[in-house]
């Protein structure tokens, strides 16, 4: 071995919510990792992204103890509001899920407080090194080729987890005649907004109108988050702030005067919407987890809760084969995680076909969302079925 070289017993590719939440979890277990990220530590920590947690994945940073800045600044929520026909409509997730709750936390703090943990513990984090390749996973001992400052490197280890985003190079490195991709991508994107303004609802409001979906969401009691459906490719030139504001007025108003807080916006973006699952999960010694595997449309907001449940799965069967030999949990490991995969993409799709406008539909189907809107909004069998997905199915 030259000096380049690293051993692991897991090499972990990634360190977003999957890469460093399996690094945290295999450490309690005494498992070994080394974790590489192409972005530097700046990068990773301010990425913008979504911000909800479910309530099972808020139990998973508390489990790898690092919940206690979640559970002292992650705003507790108990229901959401959805609106459409200027009328809105209140879901009691919590009351409708056997009191379950899910938490406002934006993703780059879950990832700051991961970081935080590893570095504190001394253990293997590589920021600015991107993994080239992967070689070896159909044996026993596969590398992972890296660049490190200047220095190429690999790291020998006994499973590799790729957790690299949809982006990544792990999904590209599974032999293209055993993977089957599915795919939808949407004929819009959302246009998101952080803004100095206490958020106008204390909880989420998920607003459907004619011009096109809305969202009001937040991150603390003085920082709002808001979305609005756009083109996919919208140029955000095109939105100074005075036109985002009238524009988030219009689509979030109602019939009891519902008034948005405005205030300086700090931040823009735009995010295209795609649904995509790669099968299996798992090649040889390559186990795939997080964005590397699927992706969701932001409606429902799945996508780092279903990155925290692949890691359970994962780590599972990663216990379970240093401790006993036993490769059970590691073999079942794609079927397992996709069952849920799939049903988290089949919640997220609907809800974004539910609530969105679509240049395509006739007045027919724009009649037929109302009238499901109408139906879920008035039926406790209805709500029940949005509360009990929205906040999280169990971890299997
Ligand atoms: N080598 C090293 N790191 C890489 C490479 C590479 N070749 N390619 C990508 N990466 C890094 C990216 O820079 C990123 O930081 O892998 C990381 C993947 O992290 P995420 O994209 O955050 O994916 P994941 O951990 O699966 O989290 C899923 O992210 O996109 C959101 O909505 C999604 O909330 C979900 C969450
Ligand atoms: C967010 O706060 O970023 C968020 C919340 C709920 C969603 C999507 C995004 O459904």
């Amino acid at each position: 071995m030259s000096e380049a070289d690293l051993r692991t017993q897991v090499g972990i590719i990634g360190a977003g919510p999957a890469g460093l939440l399996l690094a945290r979890v295999l450490q309690l277990q005494g498992i070994d990792s080394v974790v590489i990220e192409a972005q530097s530590r700046a990068y990773v920590e301010q990425r913008v992204r979504a911000g909800l947690m479910e309530h099972d994945a808020c139990q998973q940073m508390r489990d790898a103890g690092v919940g206690a800045r979640m559970d002292r600044e992650g705003l507790l929520h108990e229901g959401i509001v959805l609106r459409f026909d200027g009328r809105s409509h209140r879901i009691p997730l919590t009351e409708l899920s056997g009191g379950r709750q899910v938490r406002v936390y934006g993703q780059q703090e879950v990832v700051k407080d991961l970081i935080a943990a590893r570095v504190a513990d001394g253990l293997p984090l590589y920021f600015g090194a991107q993994a080239s390749a992967i070689e070896g996973i159909d044996g026993a001992r596969p590398v992972i080729r890296f660049r490190h400052a200047g220095v190429e490197k690999s790291i020998a280890c006994d499973f590799v987890a790729g957790c690299d985003g949809f982006h990544g190079i792990s999904r590209a490195s599974m032999p293209a005649d055993v993977m089957r991709v599915f795919e939808r991508v949407y004929p819009f994107g959302w246009l998101g907004i952080l803004a100095e303004a206490a958020p106008a609802s204390h909880e989420l409001v998920y607003a459907s109108h004619a011009n096109g979906f809305a969202l009001l969401s937040m991150r603390s009691p003085t920082v709002s988050r808001l979305y609005l459906q756009c083109a996919p490719d919208e140029d955000v030139a095109a939105w100074p702030d005075a036109r985002i504001w009238g524009e988030l007025e219009t689509r979030l108003a109602d019939d009891a005067g519902f008034a948005l807080t405005r205030g300086p916006i700090f931040q823009k973006g735009v995010t295209p919407l795609r649904s995509f699952v790669a099968e299996p999960m798992r090649h040889g010694r390559l186990f795939l987890a997080g964005d590397a595997a699927h992706i969701v449309p932001p409606t429902g907001a799945k996508g780092l809760n279903l990155a925290f449940a692949d890691v359970h799965v994962l780590a599972g069967g990663l216990v379970e084969w240093y401790r006993r030999g036993s490769m059970v949990g590691l073999d079942a490991y794609s079927a397992t995680a996709l069952r849920r995969v799939w049903k988290a993409e089949r919640f997220s799709w609907w809800l974004t076909t539910l609530m969105h406008r679509f240049d395509s539909h006739s007045a027919f189907e724009a009649r037929m969302q109302t009238a499901e809107l109408d139906y879920l909004t008035s039926s406790r069998a209805g709500m029940t079925t949005i509360a009990e997905q929205y906040v999280g199915l169990p971890l299997l």
